[in-house]
C-alpha cells in the first residue's frame, strides 16, 4: 500500500493493528499521521483538545480531509481532565502527538507545558494500561538534548527550556512505567519537522509568511544556527515503522539527513517564492537550540528509517501549501462537533 503527499512513494506493508488512537490529531504531525493511517485502511480515533497553543482554525483546517473519511472518528477531549477510558476501548496502538510545543515561549507559560506534557501523558498512560494497549508511541523531541542536539541517543540530555524539561520528564515517566509495569512504550525524538501544516510558531512557517507578504524577515541571532530538519512524510513514515519495529523501552532519534543553516533555508524559501529577502537580525531567543544534527543509525537499524526528502523539495512543498491552502484560511469555517 502507498501513502504520500510529497510525490515520494511510501510503501508500507498492511499493518497488524486495526484500531489506533492518535492524540493531538488536529495538530501538524498528528493530522498527517491520521491521514497516513486511514490510507492504510486502519480505523483511527483522533483525540484533540484544541488547547490554545495556536489558533483553533489551523487545527480545524488540518482535520478537514479526515472528517470526510469514514475510517476516522474525532473525539474532542482534553488529556488533562476528561475520562479517557471510553476512547481506548478496543484500541491496539496509541500514538501520543499531543503536547504544548515550542521552546522559547515555554518560558512564559510553564503550567501549560507541565499540565499537557506531563499530567496529560500520565493520565493517558494510566488509561492505556487499563485498556491493555499493545504499543504506545510517544512523540518526544531533540529539545531534550539542550543547546546542541548532535549525535546518537546516548548524548547527554541537558534541556535549556521548560519545554525540553517536560519532554525529558515525559520520557522518564514512560520509562518508569516500562520498568515497573512492562508498559509497551517506544519513544521517538523528532528533530524539527517541516512541511505542509507546520505550526504557525515554527521558523519556516513564520519566515514563509514574512517573505510572502514582502515583510522584513526576522532572523533570531546570526542565522548560522543549523538544523537537520525532518520532512513531515519522513517523520510520519518513521513513526509508523516504529510501532512494530521499535523495541519497548527504547528511544530513537528521527531526523532529516541534511543539516542546514537558517540563512541557507531563507535562500531556498525566497527562491521558491521568487522574492528577494530583506533579512533583519534580532537578538537570539532564550531557549533556542544552536545546532541539531541527528544520528539516526539506531532507528535505521531497528526499523529501516531513512529520510528521503531533501530540503529543497520539502521546502517547496511547504511553500506551495502556504500559497494555496493557508492563503485561503482567513476565517474559521469548519463545524467541528462540540
Ligand atoms: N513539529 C516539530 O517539529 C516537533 C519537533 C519535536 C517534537 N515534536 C513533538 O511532536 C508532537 C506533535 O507536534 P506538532 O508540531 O504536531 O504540535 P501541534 O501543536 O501542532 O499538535 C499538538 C496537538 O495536541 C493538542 N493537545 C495539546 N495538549 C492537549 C491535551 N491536554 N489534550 C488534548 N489535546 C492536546 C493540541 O491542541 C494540538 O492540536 C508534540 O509532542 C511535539 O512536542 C514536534
Amino acid at each position: 500500500m502507498e501513502a504520500s503527499r510529497s510525490g515520494v512513494r511510501i510503501s508500507i506493508v498492511p499493518p497488524p493493528w486495526q484500531r489506533v488512537l492518535v492524540t493531538g490529531a488536529g495538530g501538524f504531525v498528528g493530522s498527517h499521521l491520521c491521514e497516513a493511517l486511514t490510507g492504510l485502511g486502519v480505523e483511527v480515533i483522533g483525540l484533540e483538545g484544541f488547547v490554545p497553543s495556536y489558533p483553533r482554525r489551523y487545527k480545524e483546517h488540518n482535520l478537514e480531509r479526515l472528517l470526510a473519511d469514514r475510517r476516522f472518528t474525532l473525539v474532542q477531549a482534553d488529556l488533562r481532565t476528561d475520562d479517557l477510558a471510553p476512547h481506548l476501548d478496543g484500541v491496539d496502538v496509541v500514538i501520543n502527538e499531543a503536547a504544548f510545543p515550542g521552546l522559547p515561549r515555554s518560558w512564559s507559560d510553564v503550567p501549560s507545558y507541565v499540565d499537557c506534557n506531563l499530567t496529560g501523558l500520565s493520565r493517558l498512560v494510566d488509561a492505556s494500561r487499563a485498556a491493555g494497549v499493545r504499543r504506545f508511541v510517544q512523540a518526544s523531541s531533540s529539545a531534550v538534548y539542550g543547546a546542541t542536539a548532535c549525535g546518537d541517543e546516548q548524548a547527554p540530555t541537558r534541556p535549556i527550556s521548560p519545554y525540553g524539561v517536560t519532554e525529558l520528564a515525559a520520557e522518564n515517566l514512560l520509562l518508569a512505567h516500562v520498568h515497573v509495569h512492562g508498559f509497551p512504550a517506544v519513544i521517538l525524538r523528532y528533530f524539527s519537522i517541516y512541511g505542509p501544516r507546520q505550526r504557525p510558531d515554527m521558523a519556516y512557517h513564520t519566515m514563509i509568511e514574512q517573505l510572502r507578504h514582502d515583510l522584513p524577515l526576522h532572523v533570531f541571532g546570526d542565522g548560522r544556527q543549523s538544523r537537520s530538519n525532518t520532512y513531515i512524510d519522513d517523520g510520519v513514515r518513521g513513526t509508523l515503522d516504529a510501532i512494530d519495529g521499535g523495541s519497548i523501552g527504547e528511544v530513537y532519534n528521527l531526523g532529516g539527513g541534511v543539516e542546514m543553516e537558517l540563512l541557507e533555508a531563507v535562500e531556498l524559501l525566497a527562491a521558491a517564492l521568487g522574492v528577494r529577502p530583506q533579512v533583519r537580525h534580532e537578538p537570539a531567543r532564550i531557549g533556542d537550540q544552536r545546532r541539531t544534527h541527528a544520528d539516526i543509525s539506531k532507528a535505521t537499524e531497528a526499523f529501516g528509517f531513512r529520510p528521503v526528502v531533501d530540503p529543497e523539495s520539502g521546502l517547496r512543498q511547504q511553500v506551495n501549501w502556504h500559497t494555496t491552502e493557508l492563503a485561503a484560511l482567513a476565517e474559521p469555517r469548519l463545524p467541528v462537533p462540540a
